[in-house]
Parts: structure tokens; C-alpha cells; sequence
């Protein structure tokens, strides 16, 4: 273990998708405790199991992280990374609440003159670190800011599932709130990313890099899914269309879908928040909200006008996105619903989500693994590897005589399948 000579003690609150990863790749450099309220979660840890498949059991097994469910585990640490979820409520508002949560108990083990350095990855709104985070913890501990505590920002930017762009590879954006504690940061990080550490110009700049990321890619799906609905009606394919323009050296990059997960489809809420407060209506961001969250209906719709009433239909894939078992904010349950609303039977397969969490977050229940039977529609939901594989025959195989293969990620568009199937592609 190369532990480095700094002596840093790290200590990282939330064990998530984005907290583990990062615990893990710190601990190879630096005495590091991994913190969870979940008891179950750090148990499993504990076990060398890890139910995001971010890190393998073997990795997790070598690794020298410490495990702790209370914040004093902490008490020693020189950096405390905030690594807890960021949701939307009801009304799509920002629910800060894990994050006000982590702060108050953080505050509660911070000790005069230790200059802890407190920093949220957290993807927030610019502001939240400094102007609600900052005063709360000054409040609670009585501590002040600038010599007791320092604060700092580092936006997380990996990407479930995505075994290129891991945490000890990207170009991590990094804030302190002063040149030294700046520095400070760019040591730790620097040392577990090859990628480069960049500073950003100032906390607030931090936040708002990480937020426009995943704003400037819904605001793009949503162009590209606006113009799915249009052509659509003209009756040409969009891919079609995109091959054609994506010959162009400028040409961006985007396919149509179903926007969910907690980030690309909920940060934009995050940005809208902000702007709301400051008196300005963020016309762009909010149309590509509208858009994309309207996208699931949409798509069940479409299905609805080719197919006749109380038809039996399959979804395959029910995550948020292909190969992860992640199932927060998946938008495919929006097609399920409104297709069940229009008097269809649906049945839902995911071989990579767990069952007892599905009903618990949508009420809904999986089949099992094995996929058999026979339906008047197979709509592909989420690309996981195993579907975007399926033959033909396997396809035709689950459909009955004149049944509609609904192919809502262009995966099966190579896929030649016999005359009795009839093809729909988003
Ligand atoms: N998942 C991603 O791909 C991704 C990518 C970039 C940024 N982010 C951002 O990173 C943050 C974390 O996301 P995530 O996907 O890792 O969330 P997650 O839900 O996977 O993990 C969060 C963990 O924090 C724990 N937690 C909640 N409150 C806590 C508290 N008060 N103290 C200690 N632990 C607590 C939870 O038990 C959970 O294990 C969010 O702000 C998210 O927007 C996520």
C-alpha cells in the first residue's frame, strides 16, 4: 500500500455509486474510513460484496478501507468528502436533505484549530456548499470557518456502469476556498486520478461546472427526442436521420430516449432551483425537462396506436440504464404505467434489478429470470448486454403472430426478423 507520506486521513460519508468507488481509489494512498448510515450496505461492504457492481469483490476484499455506520469513525480525518444523494422532491425541488444530514453530524466531530477540510462531491446547485452547508456547521459546532474548518468542492463525474471513465481516470475539477486548502485538495486527488486535477476559479464555479454538465446533455436529448415526435409524423426514422447528419464534422453526437437515473434527469431541477430564486425563468433548461419527462408517455402511446386494446406486453429492462442494477428515477416505468392506464397487461423482466426493490420503489413485479411465454408486444426498454444480443428467432420466439417489437434503443435495428413480426423503433 502506498500510503502517502502527508499523512492525510481521509474519511468519505455516503457509500454509494459515487462514495465507494472514490473510498476504495483513496485508501490505496491514504488511511481512509468509508461512512454509511446504512448498516446493511456497509455489512455487505464488510462481506466484500457490493450491490452496485461498481467495484468487484476481490478489489473490495484487498482493499484497506475502513468501514464505520457512525460519523466519530471520522473524527480523526484531515478531509471529509461529502458523498450523499442529492434527489428531487415531489415538486422536482431540490431535496438537500442527506446532505443537510451529513453536515450536521460532520459538524458534530469537527475540533477548534484542526482546520478539518469538509468537501462535498454532491452534485448541488452554486451555493449550497458555502451559503447553507458552511453557516449550518459554524452553527452546530461554533466553529469558524477559515481556521477551525476549511471547505471545498469536487463534482463527481463517473458514470454508472462505465468501466472507461472510472473515478482513477477522469480530469477531476476541484475548489478550495482558499489557495492552500486548493493545493491541499489537488495533492489527495491528484494522487488517485491519472486524468489530472483541474482548479476551478472558486467553489461556486465547481458546483456550477458539475450542474451544467448533465443540464447540456438533457437540453441535447431533449432536441434530439423533440425531433423523434416530428419525424415520427413525416414518417421517416430518426436514426436514418442522424446517420445522415452525423456526417458532419459538428454535428452533436445524441440518440432519442427515456432520460432517468439521479443525475442527468434531476440536476437540471437543481440549476432551474437556483435560477427560480434569482428571479429568472430558466425557459431552455425547464423545456427540456418537459420534454424528456414526457418522453415514457409519449413512447406508450405510440405502442397503444399500433397494437389493439388489452394486448399482453413484455418490457425488457426496467433500470435506469443498460447494465447497471440501479433502479432510482428509471423513466421506463413511465411507459409501464401509462400502458397499463390504457387497459394493457404488462409484464416486466430485469435480470440485473432486484426484485423486492422494485416493488418497494414502483410497486411493480419482476418475472423471473427465465424469458419465455408469448405476447402481441416485446418492447426493448434497456440495452443491457444480453438483450441487445438476442437473435432473431429468440425475439420472434416471444412474440406472437403479428406482434410488435418495440425497440426503444435502436439495439435490435441490425436484427432481421421474420415478416410475422412487425417493428417499431423510438
Ligand atoms: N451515481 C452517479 O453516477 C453519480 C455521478 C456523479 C455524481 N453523482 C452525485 O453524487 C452524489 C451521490 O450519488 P450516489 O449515486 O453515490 O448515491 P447513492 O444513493 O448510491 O449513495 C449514497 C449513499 O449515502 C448514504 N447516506 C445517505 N445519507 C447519509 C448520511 N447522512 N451519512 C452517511 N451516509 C449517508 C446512503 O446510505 C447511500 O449508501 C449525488 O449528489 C449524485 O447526484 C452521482
Amino acid at each position: 500500500m502506498d500510503k502517502r507520506v502527508d499523512g492525510s486521513r481521509i474519511a468519505v460519508v455516503g457509500l454509494g455509486y459515487v462514495g465507494l468507488p472514490l473510498a476504495v481509489a483513496l485508501a490505496r494512498h491514504f488511511p481512509t474510513v468509508g461512512i454509511d448510515i446504512d448498516q446493511g450496505r456497509v455489512a455487505e461492504l464488510r462481506a466484500g460484496h457490493d450491490r452496485t457492481n461498481e467495484i468487484d469483490g476481490p478489489t473490495l476484499g484487498a482493499s484497506s478501507l475502513d468501514y464505520a455506520t457512525d460519523i466519530a469513525a471520522g473524527a480523526d480525518a484531515d478531509v471529509i468528502i461529502v458523498t450523499v444523494p442529492t434527489p428531487v422532491d415531489q415538486a422536482n425541488d431540490p431535496d438537500l436533505r442527506p446532505v443537510m444530514s451529513a453536515t450536521r453530524a460532520l459538524a458534530g466531530i469537527l475540533k477548534p484549530g484542526r482546520g478539518t477540510i469538509v468537501v462535498y462531491e454532491s452534485t448541488v446547485y452554486p451555493g449550497v456548499t458555502e451559503d447553507i452547508c458552511g453557516p449550518e456547521i459554524e452553527r452546530l459546532s461554533g466553529l469558524k470557518r477559515g481556521t477551525d474548518f476549511f471547505l471545498g468542492y469536487s463534482p463527481e463525474r463517473i458514470n454508472p456502469g462505465d468501466r472507461e471513465h472510472t473515478v482513477d481516470r477522469i480530469t477531476k475539477v476541484v475548489a478550495g476556498e482558499n489557495p492552500q486548502v486548493l493545493d491541499r485538495l489537488c495533492e489527495v486527488y491528484g494522487a488517485v486520478t491519472t486524468g489530472g486535477t483541474f482548479r476551478a476559479a472558486s467553489i461556486k464555479v465547481a458546483e456550477a461546472a458539475k450542474v451544467i454538465e448533465n443540464a447540456q446533455r438533457d437540453i441535447n436529448i431533449a432536441f434530439i427526442n423533440e425531433i423523434t415526435q416530428i419525424f415520427g409524423k413525416v414518417g421517416i426514422s430518426v436514426w436514418d436521420v442522424l446517420a445522415a447528419a452525423g456526417t458532419k464534422w459538428n454535428f452533436l453526437r445524441f440518440v432519442p430516449g427515456l432520460v432517468g437515473g439521479h443525475c442527468i434527469g434531476v440536476d437540471p431541477y437543481y440549476l432551474s432551483h437556483l435560477a427560480q430564486q434569482l428571479g429568472h425563468y430558466p425557459r431552455v433548461i425547464l423545456a427540456g425537462r418537459g420534454i424528456n419527462d414526457g418522453m415514457g408517455a409519449w413512447i406508450a402511446d405510440q405502442i397503444h396506436e399500433r397494437i389493439g386494446s388489452g394486448a399482453r406486453v413484455l418490457v425488457l429492462g426496467l433500470t435506469f440504464k443498460e447494465n447497471v442494477p440501479d433502479l432510482r428515477n428509471s423513466r421506463v416505468i413511465d411507459v409501464v404505467r401509462r400502458l397499463e392506464w390504457l387497459r394493457h397487461e404488462v409484464v416486466i423482466h430485469d435480470p440485473l434489478a432486484d426484485a423486492a426493490e422494485a416493488r418497494h420503489e414502483y410497486g411493480v413485479e419482476l418475472a423471473g429470470d427465465a424469458l419465455s411465454g408469448s405476447y402481441d408486444v416485446v418492447i426493448g426498454a434497456v440495452s443491457h448486454s444480453d438483450y441487445a444480443a438476442m437473435p432473431a428467432d429468440r425475439l420472434a420466439a416471444l412474440l406472437k403472430h403479428n406482434g410488435l417489437l418495440a425497440d426503444l434503443k435502436g439495439m435490435w435495428r441490425d436484427v432481421a426478423t421474420p415478416e410475422s413480426v412487425r417493428r417499431w423503433t423510438l
